[in-house]
């Protein structure tokens, strides 16, 4: 059984690549930006205040979150009740860094995703075989015993490039301009609780700028053969 964990800020290509690299490797795929992005909706839907940082840890401690991992189609359901389209709205985005700056529910969301970590490594998903999981703490906090530890960065005109592209459906300057200020902030409040801007003891750098989505699975797949 292996674990790959992989890191990046906002726009790396993180989600795609992780996506791409378990579907290869016949592993389980975890979106753990799902997860808070899931936590902050249940907190709007049950009108806890966002700035209660109290009832907002309360609240994640109790929500019926599921997550789906099989990287052809990922799911995450809130009760049930699939949310997929609805963790990414402007709402939830620009939102998501106050949920997921709350250390309690960090904590929370950490105990949730190693139990799930730990089930791929037994059966689960993958019946065994293991799991991507990506975020921003999963190389450092979430999964620091991973078998393969990668950081996906990319310059900031890349970044802002392809986030622009999957919320606008273009990237020309206005569209660009429209989702900078919102990406760049997130990765701000983010990085005051978790270190994904450079990468920690052990964890490789990979620099996407100038890769395509192919060129970057490769390059990760490298780094896993490496170790496994
Ligand atoms: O990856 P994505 O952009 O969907 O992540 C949404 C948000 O979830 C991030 O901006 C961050 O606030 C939070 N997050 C986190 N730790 C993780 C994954 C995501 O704090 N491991």
């Amino acid at each position: 059984m292996v674990t790959i964990a992989v890191d990046g800020p906002s726009g790396s290509g993180k989600s795609s690549v992780s996506r791409a690299v378990a579907a290869r490797l016949g592993l389980a795929y975890l979106d753990t930006g799902a997860m808070y992005r899931a936590a902050t909706l249940w907190c709007v839907r049950t009108d806890v205040a966002l700035d209660d940082a109290d009832a907002v840890a309360d609240a994640v401690r109790a929500m019926p979150l599921t997550s789906g991992l099989d990287p052809a189609a990922p799911t995450v359901s809130l009760d049930g009740t699939d949310v997929a389209a609805a963790i990414r709205t402007t709402e939830v985005s620009s939102t998501v860094s106050k949920v997921a700056t709350n250390l309690e529910v960090r904590a929370e969301l950490k105990r949730r995703q190693r139990a799930i970590i730990d089930d791929e490594a037994t059966g689960g998903f993958s019946g065994g075989r293991g799991i991507v999981a990506e975020g921003r703490d999963i190389t450092t906090v979430v999964a620091p015993d991973a078998d393969a530890r990668v950081l996906l960065t990319a310059s900031e005109e890349a970044r802002l490039r392809r986030r622009s592209l999957e919320v606008h459906g273009a990237a020309d300057a206005a569209a660009v301009a429209a989702t900078r200020d919102q990406v760049l902030r997130r990765d701000r409040d983010d990085s005051t609780v978790s270190q994904f801007l450079q990468a920690s003891d052990g964890v490789v750098t990979i620099d996407s700028s100038e890769l395509d989505l192919d060129q970057t699975v490769a390059a990760v797949l490298a780094v896993v053969e490496q170790v496994v």
